[in-house]
């Protein structure tokens, strides 16, 4: 699909240039082989290996193209069937040699099949995948931000794509969304509208600030959320009044979403009563997951998403003497120490609870690549020589530098030596080292460093 990115005041001959079909095994199929179910574009002809005027398809700059399809936007070039085992299509899109100032955006939709992400085996286990079906939604909710569809997407409430559009409008801090989402909160009937609505509302209340380089990041990142810097803006005042308003409605489950959603979001509404004051009223449609069965699972951890394991873990307690034993039997002790003055291969955690969140040491451990620890990035020297050292560099002096590898034998070596020297992107710590565990197990391995606090 091409869409004007502009409202269409330019000769906006958008072109898909060597559209192109990847096999699983990697066969090359070219689109423009294939015929298309339906095609149409805003102006002129759709046509293959010719621009929308029936010249032959050349790049905006004169370049020959060898093959692709020149159409004029907005246009929808629809495909019914595509060749079995397809797993990638790679095009690059632009304007033709007609096309002065036009201004255009490419969008590839696939009916969920295609869009599916990492097909290929990671050895960090399955939570190491994104969530595939959440990536279609995703660029689709994107989108809609890009566009403005603030108007579409309130009309769509109460409809049935309305958990899209709200999540669109999210993300969305202006006056359309703003009023229309007031609107509906306040005309809404039942209860469960009204809560999505006062959801979607309460992370409007606030914008991120500008950026504006007077800050600088910490060595933790800041999870919190929504916003770094929740800041205030034009619709700020008129959300809050709005909240407040449907608050005073006395709708008790309404009432819990407002109050909690509102505190942890750090965007305190004046005259709302603390989220603890207020009764918890269970919402009706939370996914339930009977976790009480599967928390004892053995390899539980390996076969969960990444994200669904830590969620799991704000339920699972875990017990930390157990996690203790744990840390030991699944080889943690082999790189990590508990008690200052051994010496180090790994980060100590003795104090790992005062740095770290149950959520980010449960998270560096499912994912060590995902976040590296200052000072433990994995360097790589060679030496003039040819030697190659990989492991951390634990001094560096004018005349020395030293270089500790896994297993703790640190070398040392000349500065003068040093032929090369890199900061690989992978972290010294294996994955994978808890997929064998269980919720229940993983939990008390949690929670056991969550207690090592100085
Ligand atoms: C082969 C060595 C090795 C083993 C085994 C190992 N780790 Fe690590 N671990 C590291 C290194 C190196 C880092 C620092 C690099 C990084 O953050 O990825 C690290 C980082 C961490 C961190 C983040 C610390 C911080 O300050 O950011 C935690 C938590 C952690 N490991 C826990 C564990 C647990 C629990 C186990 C056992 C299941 C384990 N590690 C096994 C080497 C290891």
């Amino acid at each position: 699909m091409i869409g004007q990115a502009d409202r269409g005041n330019g000769e906006d001959h958008g072109s898909w240039f060597e559209p192109t079909l990847i096999t699983r095994s990697g066969k090359k199929i070219k689109l423009t082989d294939i015929k298309w179910k339906k095609a149409k574009g805003g102006w002129g002809k759709t046509l293959v290996n010719k621009d929308c005027t029936g010249k032959p398809l050349a790049r905006h700059d004169g370049t020959a193209v060898p093959f692709g399809i020149g159409t004029h936007a907005p246009s929808t070039i629809q495909f019914n069937r595509l060749p079995k085992d397809v797993v990638r299509f790679q095009a690059y899109g632009g304007l033709s040699a007609g096309g002065r100032n036009g201004s255009v955006e490419f969008y590839v939709n696939s009916n969920g099949q295609g869009a599916k992400a990492g097909t290929a085996k990671i050895p960090e286990g399955p939570h190491a995948t994104p969530n595939a079906p959440i990536i279609l939604p995703h660029v689709a909710v994107k989108s809609l931000v890009a566009l403005d569809a603030a108007a579409e997407c309130v009309k769509a409430i109460g409809g049935a794509n309305e958990q899209g559009a709200l999540w669109a409008l999210r993300h969305m801090h202006n006056d359309t969304a703003v009023d229309g989402l007031i609107a509906k909160l306040s005309s809404a009937i039942d209860s469960e509208t009204r809560q999505r609505l006062a959801l979607t509302l309460v992370r409007l209340i606030h914008h991120e600030k500008p950026y504006d380089g007077s800050t600088w990041w910490g060595t933790r990142p800041d999870t919190r959320g929504p916003y770094y810097y929740p800041t205030p803006w034009a619709g700020t005042d008129k959300i809050k009044a709005a909240l407040l308003a449907a608050f005073k409605s006395g709708d008790p489950a309404l009432q819990y979403v407002i109050a909690t959603l509102s505190e942890k979001d750090r965007a305190p509404i004046q005259g709302l009563p603390k989220a603890t004051a207020v009764a918890a009223a269970p919402t009706a449609n939370e996914p339930t997951v009977d976790l009480e069965k599967i928390k004892n699972q053995k390899g539980q951890v390996g076969k969960m998403g990444v994200e669904d394991v830590i969620l799991a873990l704000g339920k699972v307690q875990g017990d930390p003497a157990r996690g203790m034993a744990l840390f030991t039997r699944q080889g943690c002790v082999a790189c990590h120490t508990l008690r200052e003055g051994e010496p180090l291969k790994g980060p100590f955690m003795g104090q790992i609870g005062s740095i770290m969140k149950r959520d980010q040491i449960a998270m560096s451990i499912l994912k060590p690549t995902a976040v590296i620890s200052q000072g433990f990035k994995t360097v790589q020297i060679q030496t003039k020589k040819g030697q190659v050292f990989v492991g951390f560099v634990s001094k560096r002096l004018s005349d020395l530098v030293e270089i500790r590898d896994i297993s703790g034998r640190i070398t040392a070596l000349k500065p003068a030596d040093i032929a090369s020297e890199k900061i690989l992107d992978i972290s010294m710590m294996p994955a994978g080292l808890v997929n064998g565990l269980s919720l229940e197990e993983f939990a008390s391995l949690v929670s056991f460093l969550e207690r090592q606090k100085k």
